[in-house]
């Protein structure tokens, strides 16, 4: 794994603010670009409120090389058809395990379905973790960058901490961010710093919970990581350079 050049991640959906202009909805996306391809990782909930927030952004669908979809929830998926409709030139990434109808309202719409199932490259620079057992499977994107690994997590069902574990051992390389949904609403404290905890083992350089991560999480995780917690919500954009 080696890269290169910068690297810009837009949060594009989420339920937490950041930029007041776009709309807050319950779901989650994020754009990548400066690597091989432009990947679009998940697509929210609602194709209209997405499309709405990447005009605000100037950055339209025909952009989009590569949509990446963690897991089949709606909130998750629900933007793509939308994207699609605009730009079908796309190659979507999702898990093998979707539903075959699924795939066939993809390839109607001309866009070619490429079914994950172990970690692989999708592009310079970014990898599929491939698909993370639990009670819900899942695939987080991987970046490779200039400071180690970044991982955008959907809802990270699998487990926030199983799903690093797993990359970090797939990969031979250590976590620079792990950043999205981590699933965290409705654990207690004492869980969650166990969590935390967990971070910190695994060497995770900086967090960036959004999505499903819940209140309590974000507030822990930003007591412990400081200035190494980024604060995410819709329209927020990191730049590694
Ligand atoms: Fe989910
Ligand atoms: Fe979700």
């Amino acid at each position: 794994m080696n890269n290169k050049s910068s690297i810009q991640m837009t949060v594009l959906y989420d339920n937490n603010p950041y930029e007041e202009r776009l709309e807050l909805d319950w779901g989650f996306s994020c754009f990548v670009e400066g690597l091989g391809k432009s990947i679009l990782f998940d697509t929210g909930a609602n194709g209209q409120i997405l499309l709405s927030n990447m005009e605000k952004l100037g950055m339209p669908p025909e952009k989009v090389d590569v949509v990446v979809l963690s897991h089949a929830h709606r909130d998750h998926t629900g933007g793509l058809e939308d994207i699609l409709t605009r730009n079908s030139k796309i190659e979507v990434w999702l898990p093998y395990f979707f539903t075959s109808d699924f795939k066939d309202g993809v390839r109607k719409k001309g866009a070619r379905v490429v079914e994950v199932e172990t970690f692989r490259k999708i592009c310079e620079s970014a990898y599929t973790s491939g698909v993370i057992e639990g009670w819900i499977k899942e695939q987080s994107l991987v970046l490779d960058t200039e400071k180690d690994l970044i991982v955008i997590t959907g809802c990270a069902h699998p487990r926030i901490t199983n799903i690093i574990a797993r990359v970090k051992e797939l990969s031979k390389k250590d976590i620079y961010l792990a950043l999205g949904g981590f699933h965290l609403a409705g654990f207690d404290k004492a869980e969650i710093k166990e969590i935390i905890d967990k971070f910190r083992n695994l060497g995770v350089k900086k967090v960036g919970p959004c999505h499903c991560s819940g209140e309590e999480a974000r507030i822990l995780f930003h007591e412990e990581y400081k200035d190494d917690f980024i604060e995410i919500g819709v329209g927020k954009e990191i730049k590694i350079q």
